[in-house]
């Protein structure tokens, strides 16, 4: 069995759909979820699925990262999963779980990626620039910010009457799709 730990900061979306999607499966589940806020929506959406849930403070993110390796250890985690996880991964992480960090993108990177480029951001720029194509994008995560290699890459049309909210509703239903599918495509490599 592989067991992923997600984290998330925000709403929670992404991480009650994979909860959701994996419940039943024999390969895979979803053992511990993380989060660094405390108030995160995540929280109580997933509080009926009875998957672990821990919230540490950035501080411990920040000056302490071997006591969230232990935590990782502790509840045997094999892949770590960002939904939505809105604060710096430290390194020491990073290296520890070399390829085995991934993190899901509104965009299609490597285009309204980087510093500033998170949630609303993205679906305003995109929109400004008068795209007509955006996208979601699952990729390793590694000391760049949105820079490891892209795991899975899909793209949508934007239309002219699209809004960022909408640019974002239709988003976010294809991360559903697509977050699960990255996953089992990196297990398979595992
Ligand atoms: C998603 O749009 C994801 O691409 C980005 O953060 C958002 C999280 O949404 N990284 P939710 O909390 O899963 O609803």
């Amino acid at each position: 069995m592989i067991k992923i730990a997600v984290l998330a900061s925000g709403s929670g979306s992404n991480a009650e759909n994979l909860a959701r999607k994996f419940r039943y499966n024999d390969r895979i589940s979803v053992s511990l979820i993380l989060t660094n806020r405390k108030k995160a929506g995540v929280i109580a959406r997933l509080k009926d699925y009875e998957i672990p849930m821990l919230y540490i403070p950035n501080s411990v993110w920040d000056d302490t990262p071997y006591k969230i390796l232990d935590i990782l250890e502790e509840y045997n985690i094999d892949l770590i999963v960002l939904a939505g996880f809105m604060h710096f991964i430290s390194p020491v992480i990073i290296s520890a779980f070399r390829n085995r960090i991934i993190n899901i993108h509104p965009s299609l990177l490597p285009a309204y990626g980087g510093k500033g480029m998170w949630g609303h951001h993205v679906h305003e720029a995109v929109i400004k620039a008068g795209e007509t194509k955006s996208g979601v994008t699952v990729h390793h995560v590694t000391e760049d910010i949105d820079g490891g290699d892209i795991i899975l890459q899909r793209s949508i049309a934007v239309v002219p009457s699209d809004t960022p909210d909408t640019l974002e509703a239709r988003i976010h239903l294809l991360e559903y799709d697509l977050y699960p599918e990255a996953i089992l495509k990196v297990i398979d490599n595992m």
